[in-house]
């Protein structure tokens, strides 16, 4: 297998090369407002007195008013949204967070949370002025039981930066994401990311154990408990897990974390077609069991354009599909020989046509980085329109195909690749420049065609502000209504992340 701790670096120093170009781009996006036709609801503007009032809760450095300081808090990761603020809050305490929300909700003055700035559907930019408030500050470790596994921590700190913390500790994070460098654990539960090994460990509504979080009105909810049970009436926390800053801020999480697998392997597989990767996983799940903690899949558009544009080396050569599959156990050597004897019997059925299997760390660095890079690999290319949609598995590819038809010439790209274990696939779009034509070609069409086959619109990246007009093709007329009722109920004035998640009524 071609791969080497030197090609690991180089793909480091181009992930961040790739970053610094997009961040220190001189093309800027579009404002939100006008390329997607947003009329400013009435709140309050920002006047001078209010920044004096904010440099009073926090130190002068943490109220950014400054242009250029505040340009990189109103651009989205993907670059597809931009937001006019003026105004960047960065509080390092809950009681920071309250106040200003307490004197936010006074003056109707909107406010954007942002974590990371990892989410891929505007959701953590403003649309117009509204204030942004980032949490990069709150970022400390406040307690950790290694018997347990509970984590308690501010919602600020990077995801990687706790896995490592836990690592050390003979635990991990329960969720992995491309992202983890930069995204927030706050981030993570607002937007109930989902990840890499969901399919293993679950998805956050089974892994956060307690938040603390800060209502619209600067009221802090204190679910924070620790415990695995606790049945004391209503779950509130679940309302902020999902709910993307619209219903409450959230300021500290605890969360439950898995024991560090004694034995990790990495296989990665060439498949003629889509129909063989689902007979692969039936039989991964029946030939692995409990030891399977990841099973992706990626066309041959994702995976060659990732190469390409990253320079990153493919440890097997071209075919139609690939699939990595992971698995987390306790022995090395029985769990190597099985994933072997898998390949081995897989490649004798013919679903296999070419596969490695490896359990040397930087081997399988170098297979994640060709599956976790995908989505900053196209970015080079052009402009582009993401999906990421929930559907049945026999369904899973069926977008894709019917996406080059109906665009042909006009997208330079659509490949699809994603989470096979939990039904989870993204479909990237890649054109030369965005137009409105290239959009309404797109949109409602995908959402549409999602609906048919009973998907979902939105899997694991949330609403945010690209779908709420779309909402409806996965959610009903009631269960929406109930939604504009809790958030009547929690954000009366409408302050918290406007123009996101739920339609106009
Ligand atoms: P942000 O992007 O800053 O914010 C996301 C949303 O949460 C916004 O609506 C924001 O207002 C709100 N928010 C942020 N912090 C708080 C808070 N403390 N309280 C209340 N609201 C808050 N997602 C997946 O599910 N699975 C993946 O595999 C995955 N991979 C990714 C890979 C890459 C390379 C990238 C760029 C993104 C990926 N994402 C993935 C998308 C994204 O959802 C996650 O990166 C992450 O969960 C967002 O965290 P963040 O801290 O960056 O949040
Ligand atoms: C992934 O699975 O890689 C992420 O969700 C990001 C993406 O859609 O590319
Ligand atoms: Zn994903």
């Amino acid at each position: 297998m071609i791969n080497s701790l030197t090609l690991f670096v180089t793909y480091i120093k181009n992930f961040k090369v790739l970053n610094q170009v997009r961040c220190a781009s001189q093309v800027l996006p579009q404002f939100s407002s006008e390329k997607y036709k947003v009329k400013r609801k009435p709140f309050g503007t920002i006047e001078a007195s209010d920044v004096d009032y904010f440099k009073t809760v926090l130190s002068e450095d943490r109220v950014l008013t400054d242009d250029n300081d505040v340009l990189p808090f109103n651009i989205d990761w993907i670059k597809n949204c931009r937001g006019q603020s003026k105004l960047v809050l960065k509080p390092k305490t809950t009681q920071e967070v309250s106040t200003i929300l307490k004197y936010c909700n006074q003056k109707r003055l909107a406010v954007c949370p942002q974590g990371g700035n990892t989410g891929l559907v505007g959701g953590s930019v403003p649309v117009f002025d509204e204030i942004v408030l980032s949490f990069m500050l709150m970022n400390k470790i406040i307690s950790f039981d290694e018997i347990s596994g509970a984590l308690i921590c501010e919602a600020g700190c990077i995801l990687e930066n706790l896995d490592n913390y836990v690592r050390e500790r003979n635990l991990i994070m329960p969720l992995d994401l491309g992202a983890k460098g930069s995204c927030h654990i706050g981030g993570n539960i607002s937007t109930n990311a989902g990840g890499l090994r969901l399919l293993r460990y679950g998805n956050l509504h089974g892994s956060v154990l307690g938040v603390e979080a800060v209502k619209a009105d600067g009221t802090v909810i204190d679910c924070l408990k620790s415990l695995k049970k606790d049945n004391t009436g209503y779950h509130l926390k679940h309302l902020f897990i999902g709910s993307e800053g619209t219903l409450g801020l959230v300021t500290k999480v605890a969360i439950h974390c898995p024991a560090l697998p004694k034995a990790v392997s990495v296989g990665f597989f060439g498949v003629e077609k889509f129909e063989d990767i689902l007979r692969l996983y039936a039989n991964a799940k029946s030939s692995l069991g409990e030891i399977l903690s990841a099973f992706e899949m990626a066309d041959n558009d994702s995976i060659s354009s990732t190469a390409k544009n990253l320079k990153l080396p493919n440890p097997i050569s071209d075919y139609p599909f690939y699939v990595l599959l992971e698995t987390h156990g306790s022995d090395e050597a029985h769990d190597s020989e099985k994933l072997t004897r898998f390949l081995e019997k897989e490649m004798e059925s013919g679903l296999i046509l070419d596969g490695t299997v490896t359990s040397d760390p930087a081997k399988m660095q170098t297979i994640w980085n060709l599956r976790e890079n995908i989505a900053a690999a196209g970015l080079v290319e052009g402009y582009m329109f993401k999906y990421d949609v929930s559907l049945p598995l026999r369904n899973y590819y069926s977008l894709v195909p019917l996406l080059r038809q109906r665009l042909g010439a006009k997208a330079s790209r659509v490949y699809g690749y994603g989470h096979v274990g939990d039904g989870n696939i993204h479909i990237n779009v890649i054109v030369p420049k965005y137009s409105p034509e290239a959009s309404s070609m797109l949109e409602p069409y995908i959402f549409e065609e999602v609906a048919k086959l009973k998907g979902s619109i939105s899997a694991e990246h949330g609403v945010g502000f690209r779908k709420p007009q779309f909402i409806h093709y996965s959610k009903d007329a009631n269960a929406l209504q109930l939604m504009q009722q809790l958030k009547q109920l929690m954000d009366p004035n409408g302050i918290l992340n406007p123009y996101k998640v739920l339609p106009e009524i």
